[in-house]
């Protein structure tokens, strides 16, 4: 847990508790303008980063910082409008910090979403994909350090990291939905360069059909503390080399807003399976 503790986590948990809401059942962890969904919720409570203790404050534009407490389809939620990435100088248990706090306010599962490129040729910019497991190509783990026992075990079980259950879930529901969901392997990076033309074929020939900063550390401290996980990324762009143009935040955030009504139709049916 490196620098992070048992205490810290409750005392986080405490002041969210204190502020009144629901207790949650489903934690949302929202990337790259997807944070729209924070408007969805019924009951919403908001409480901005800054406020709460020892949480890390997001520096990057378009990953506002508030959690907020609220229901979603008669679903009692807690959602991270903008998260917490390594490339911003943060250690991966802090970038996971808000997963121990969920958990501790009783969260049961998880939905991560992310922009990500598209690695596999096949992907289009603006396609939806079910993660179906993933590469950790930071070179970090977010539980180096002692084991607190209380928080999980030594050596966590990744073999299943992406619930089966959740992603028949999600599956059935786009299909249902008629919302065409591609699936793959998300690889997470450090950034926050965007990749060269060879990392990219690198990355291919190792399996990895999206590409993104985020989300593996979330994703490890969840199997940690016994959360299912369901991610879905938004293929925002396809990754470096495959058209002949540059890459840039803005492409990410345009394909996000232009897949926004998509991806908000897919999580709201979703949600209340979880
Ligand atoms: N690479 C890494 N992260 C990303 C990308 C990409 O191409 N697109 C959105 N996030």
């Amino acid at each position: 847990m490196g620098t992070l503790n048992l205490g810290m986590i409750e005392d986080a948990a405490a002041f969210i508790k204190s502020k009144g809401g629901v207790d949650p059942e489903i934690g949302l962890i929202l990337g790259s303008g997807l944070g729209v969904l924070a408007d969805l919720l019924e009951e919403p409570l908001s409480i901005p980063y800054s406020d709460i203790p020892h949480f890390p404050v997001s520096t990057v534009e378009g990953h506002e910082g508030e959690l907020l407490l609220g229901t979603i389809k008669g679903r009692s939620v807690v959602l991270m409008k903008g998260r917490f990435h390594m490339y911003e100088g943060y250690g991966p248990e802090l970038t996971a910090f808000p997963v121990r706090v969920m958990k501790q306010l009783g969260v049961k599962s998880l939905l991560v979403t992310n922009a990500a490129g598209g690695v596999n040729t096949e992907f289009k910019p603006g396609d939806l994909m079910l993660i179906t497991d993933h590469l950790n190509m930071t070179g970090r783990n977010p539980l180096i350090g002692p084991n607190d026992s209380a928080l999980g075990v030594r050596f966590p079980d990744m073999s299943e990291a992406y619930s089966r259950r959740l992603r028949t879930l999600a599956l059935d529901t786009a299909k249902t939905q008629g919302i065409s969901l591609q699936q793959g392997v998300y690889a997470g990076l450090l950034g926050p360069t965007y990749e060269t033309p060879a990392e990219i074929v690198m990355l291919r020939t190792l399996g990895a059909d999206a590409v993104g900063m985020s989300t593996v550390s979330e994703v490890i401290v969840a199997r940690h503390s016994g959360l299912e996980v369901l991610g879905i990324s938004c293929i925002t762009n396809m990754a470096a080399g495959i058209l002949d143009q540059p890459l840039s935040h803005d492409e990410v955030m345009e394909t996000a807003e232009m897949v926004r009504e998509k991806f908000l139709g897919l999580v709201m049916a979703v949600i209340p399976g979880m």
